[in-house]
């Protein structure tokens, strides 16, 4: 059963940790997201790394994947390294669900911090980070360097754990 119209109660959301051998259910919602694209050979190290934190969302019967946060932890350090939401499934409240997931299970591993990078032109990225409360504290000039298109800075962003 598919969720109603509006934002996404979390009740229809199956959110597992991801594992290993979910690195091509991932790379291919990925894929459809970024440019450029990364492929399961690309998603894997990043779920088999011990240091790894990755959720995968699915809605629906049968189950579409909707939305992945791929992160570490690292001490009281932690970093997300890439989430998406499916373009039928954004700005229904998924973004806020992942990060949310995220966060809790890097605090009982100890961290006190999440830091990400976001492209500078990511508007929708930009919002759903300042909207979960973290703030810019840094720039990384050109380094996001995508295919026949200019470089983009980075806005590097932090939020304290409670
Ligand atoms: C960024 C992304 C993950 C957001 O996921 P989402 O499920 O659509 O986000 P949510 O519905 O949880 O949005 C939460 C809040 O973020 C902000 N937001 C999210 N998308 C937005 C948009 N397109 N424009 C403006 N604000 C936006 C809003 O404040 C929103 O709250 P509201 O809907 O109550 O106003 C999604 O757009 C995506 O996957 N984009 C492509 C991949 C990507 O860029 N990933 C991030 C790389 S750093």
């Amino acid at each position: 059963m598919l969720p109603p119209a509006g934002p996404i109660d979390p009740k229809y959301v199956s959110l597992k940790l991801a594992e290993p051998d979910q690195a091509a259910e991932i790379a291919g919602l990925h894929a459809k997201l970024f440019n450029p694209p990364w492929d399961t050979a690309n998603v894997q190290p990043l779920l088999e790394a011990p240091a790894a934190v990755a959720f995968v969302a699915r809605l629906g019967a049968p189950p579409q994947t909707a939305g992945f946060v791929i992160g570490q932890v690292a001490a009281d350090v932690s970093e997300i390294i890439s989430i998406g939401v499916a373009g039928d499934w954004q700005r229904r409240g998924l973004g806020r669900i992942l990060f949310g997931a995220f966060a809790r299970a890097v605090t009982r591993a100890g961290a006190k911090r999440v830091f990400l990078d976001v492209a500078a032109d990511n508007t929708a990225a930009v919002a759903l980070y300042s909207a979960l409360g973290c703030t810019e504290v840094g720039r990384r000039k050109g380094y996001y360097v995508r295919f026949e298109a200019h470089a983009v800075d980075a806005i590097v962003m932090t939020k304290a754990l409670a």
